[in-house]
């Protein structure tokens, strides 16, 4: 599914340059549930943007399901990005002024699926992360969890191949990002693969995997209980 061959991204700042990602390699293979750890300013968010084909690296192969995407056009890139990817951000990103529903629409719509049939699977993905009560709920009407749930139903509706989360449980009380922890341990369950990036160790621990890193750096991988 990711395949990762000494990715390397540098930013220039002022007369400096900074080594955000150095030579990293990696693989995560269909339906794995994976945890990317690393202190603040260790890359991951630079990481994440490369995996999700939002940002490009500066040398260095990524292939995703075969693909290899330093040969895709911009154009092409946001479609796969549509069709292959679902996004969970720590600030959930919903739009206020549109309600459940219509946020976890928004994907079909960029994928031209017809008003029917958006109606009925986004009502379908709100249902299956338990919200079929608060369909007709704006953002500023439900609480974080229930904001969270809606993001992750946004990030279904499409059958992502790819689930990635940016600190998913970042915003949330320690039961409420339980229980959305709980959640993708059933996606997980369900054959979706999952790549989840996280500070927190004991987020990081729930997953079937963790990839380290430090300094732009994967670091060799530790024994894991569980
Ligand atoms: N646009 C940019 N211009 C210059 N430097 C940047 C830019 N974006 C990130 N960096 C630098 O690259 C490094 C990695 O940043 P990144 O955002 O990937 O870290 P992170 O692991 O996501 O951190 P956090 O946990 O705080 O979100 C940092 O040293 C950061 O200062
Ligand atoms: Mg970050």
């Amino acid at each position: 599914m990711i395949k990762m061959r000494d990715i390397t991204k540098c930013y220039q700042l002022g007369g400096e340059k900074v080594h955000a990602l150095d030579r990293v390699s990696f693989d995560i293979d269909d339906g794995e549930y994976v945890a990317i750890i690393g202190p603040s300013g260790s890359g991951k968010s630079t990481l994440m943007n490369i995996i999700g084909c939002l940002d490009v690296q500066d040398s260095g192969t990524y292939h995703l399901d075969g693909v290899d995407t330093s040969k895709y056009s911009g154009r092409q890139l946001a479609r796969l990005r549509s069709t292959h990817i679902g996004f969970i951000f720590q600030g959930f990103n919903l739009l206020g002024k549109l309600n459940a529903l219509e946020n976890v629409e928004l994907p079909l719509i960029y994928q031209g699926v017809g008003r029917r049939q958006r109606r009925r699977r986004a009502e379908e993905a709100l249902s299956s992360v338990g919200l079929s009560d608060r369909m007709k709920h704006r953002p500023s009407q439900l609480s974080g969890g229930q904001q969270q749930r809606v993001a992750i139903a946004r990030a279904l509706v499409a059958n992502p191949h790819l689930i990635l989360a940016d600190e998913p449980t970042g915003n949330l009380d320690t039961a409420t990002g339980n229980e959305i922890m709980g959640l993708f341990e059933q996606l997980h369950e369900q054959g979706n693969t999952i790549v989840l990036i996280t500070h927190d160790r004991g987020v990081a621990a729930r997953a079937q995997r963790a990839l380290r890193i430090v300094d732009g750096r994967i670091q060799p991988e530790e024994n894991q209980e569980g």
